[in-house]
C-alpha cells in the first residue's frame, strides 16, 4: 500500500487478521504508574505524599472494610502525616444517588486525593465521585452511549486505586461504569484513569472462592476481546497474550486453593494487564451482553462473562479464527497439531472446561434469567458502546438474540 503524507485510514483492522499495522495512527498509553507486589500495601503513606495529598477519601465497602484494609491504610496514612476520612457505601452494583453522595462528601471534608480499595464497583465508584466533586452534574450527564454526553474537561483530584479481586483492571483504565434503573452508565476519557494503581496480591487471599472465580473470567473476557477488537494495537496484543497464558495455568489452582500464594500472584499481574490491553482496543459482543445481564437480572459480572463467552467465541468464529489459534498457543496447545479451525474449536471447548472446574454455571437459566428478559436485553446490547469493536459487523437483532438464547 503506497503511504502518502496524508495519512486517513481507519484505525480498524478490516481483514481481521490484525497483526499488521497499516498506516492508521494508534495510541500507546499505558498509564497509570503501576505499584504491584505482595505486601506492597505498605507503600501507601509514601505514595499519598508522593501526591502531595493532605486530607484522603477512603472509597470502599462495608465488606472491605470488616477485612479491616481501609483502617490499614488509615494507620498508613498517620504514620506518614496525612489526614483520612472513610467512605464505605459503595454498594455492589453503585448507583446515581451513592455517587452524588460521595461527590458531596469528598467536598464537606475538603478531602483532595481519592483512595479507592476494593472490587471494580468501588474503583469505578471513585472514579466517578472525583469527578463529579470537581466538575458537577450527575453520573448520567457523562453517560457516554448518549448522543449528549458531557465531556470531561477537568483535571481530577489524583487516585489511587487498590484492587482486593483479581479481574476488573479498573485500576489501570480509562472507563467506569455505574448502574441507573437497569441501565449500565459508562463513562470513560482519560482524566478518569487513576493516578497511581497499587496492585497488593495479599490482598486478594482473602477472596472468597465464588468471586475469584467470577473475577478471573472477567479478567480473561478482557484479555481475549481486548485481542481480537477491531482496533489494532500489537503492544497491547503482548499483554493480552501474556494474561492469557497466566490466567490459564493459575486461575484454577487460585480457585481450588484460596491459601495458596503463587497463583494468587499469577492472577493480580494476569487481571491488571489484562486491564492495560482492554484499556487500549476496548472489549466486545461479551461485554455488551454481559453488561445488559447485570443492569436487568443482577447477575455479577464476571459471572455473566464467563456464560456468555464461550457463545459469542462461536458467533464470531467466522471472522475470528485465525486469532483464536494464536490464542490457542498461549494455553500452551501445538500449533502444528490441527487447522485452524480445529484450533479455535478446541480453544473455545477449553474456556468451557475451565468454567466448568471453576464452579460456574453453564446456562443462564440457572441464575434466574428469564427468558422474557432476553427482548428486554437485546436492544441495549446492540446500543452498548462495547458492541462498537467486536469483530463480528454488523452487530444484528437476530444475532444478539440467538446468542441469548443459545446460553439460555
Ligand atoms: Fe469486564
Amino acid at each position: 500500500m503506497p503511504v502518502t503524507d496524508e495519512i486517513n485510514l481507519p484505525l480498524i483492522d478490516p481483514s481481521i487478521k490484525g497483526q499488521i499495522l497499516d498506516t492508521g495512527v494508534i495510541g500507546f498509553s499505558f498509564a497509570p504508574q503501576i505499584i504491584f507486589g505482595y505486601g506492597c500495601l505498605n507503600r501507601v503513606g509514601f505514595l499519598s505524599l508522593f501526591l502531595k495529598a493532605k486530607n484522603v477519601f477512603i472509597v470502599t465497602d462495608l465488606e472491605i472494610e470488616k477485612l479491616g484494609f481501609p483502617s490499614k491504610i488509615q494507620k498508613y496514612l498517620e504514620i506518614s502525616g496525612v489526614k483520612s476520612t472513610i467512605f464505605n457505601e459503595i454498594e455492589p452494583n453503585p448507583n446515581e444517588e451513592t455517587i452524588i453522595k460521595g461527590a458531596e462528601r469528598f467536598k464537606s471534608t475538603n478531602s483532595d486525593t481519592v483512595i479507592a480499595i476494593g472490587g471494580g464497583s468501588v474503583i469505578d465508584a471513585a472514579k466517578i465521585i472525583r469527578l463529579i466533586a470537581k466538575q458537577g452534574g450527575k453520573p448520567s450527564d457523562y453517560n457516554a452511549t448518549k448522543s449528549t454526553i458531557m465531556a470531561i474537561h477537568e483535571m481530577l483530584p489524583p487516585q489511587i486505586s487498590i484492587p482486593t479481586t483479581s479481574g476488573t483492571g479498573s485500576e489501570v483504565s480509562i472507563v467506569a461504569m455505574i448502574s441507573s434503573e437497569h441501565e449500565k452508565i459508562t463513562i470513560l476519557g482519560y482524566p478518569l484513569i487513576s493516578t497511581i494503581a497499587l496492585v497488593d496480591p495479599q490482598l486478594t487471599m482473602s477472596c472468597p472462592q465464588k468471586l475469584t472465580a467470577m473475577c478471573g473470567m472477567d479478567a480473561l473476557t478482557h484479555a481475549i476481546e481486548a485481542f481480537i477488537s477491531l482496533r489494532v494495537n500489537p503492544v497491547a496484543d503482548m499483554f493480552s497474550l501474556q494474561a492469557i497464558a497466566l490466567i490459564y495455568q493459575n486461575l484454577k489452582k487460585a480457585y481450588l486453593n484460596g491459601q495458596d500464594a503463587i497463583p494468587k500472584i499469577n492472577m493480580s499481574l494476569a487481571a491488571t494487564i489484562a486491564g492495560m490491553a482492554f484499556n487500549q482496543k476496548s472489549v466486545g459482543l461479551v461485554h455488551a451482553c454481559s453488561h445488559q445481564l447485570s443492569a436487568q437480572c443482577n447477575l455479577p459480572h464476571g459471572l455473566a462473562n464467563a456464560i456468555m463467552l464461550p457463545h459469542v467465541l462461536r458467533a464470531n468464529k467466522k471472522v475470528a479464527a485465525p486469532k483464536y489459534a494464536i490464542m490457542a498457543t498461549s494455553f500452551g496447545f501445538d500449533p502444528f497439531s490441527s487447522d485452524e479451525a480445529g484450533a479455535s474449536e478446541k480453544f473455545i471447548s477449553e474456556i468451557e472446561k475451565l468454567n466448568k472446574d471453576i464452579g460456574i454455571s453453564a446456562r443462564l437459566s440457572e441464575c434466574g434469567v428469564k427468558e422474557s428478559d432476553i427482548a428486554v436485553m437485546v436492544p441495549n446490547a446492540i446500543n452498548d458502546i462495547a458492541a462498537i469493536t467486536n469483530p463480528l459487523q454488523p452487530v444484528t437483532k437476530e444475532m444478539v438474540e440467538s446468542i441469548y438464547k443459545a446460553a439460555f
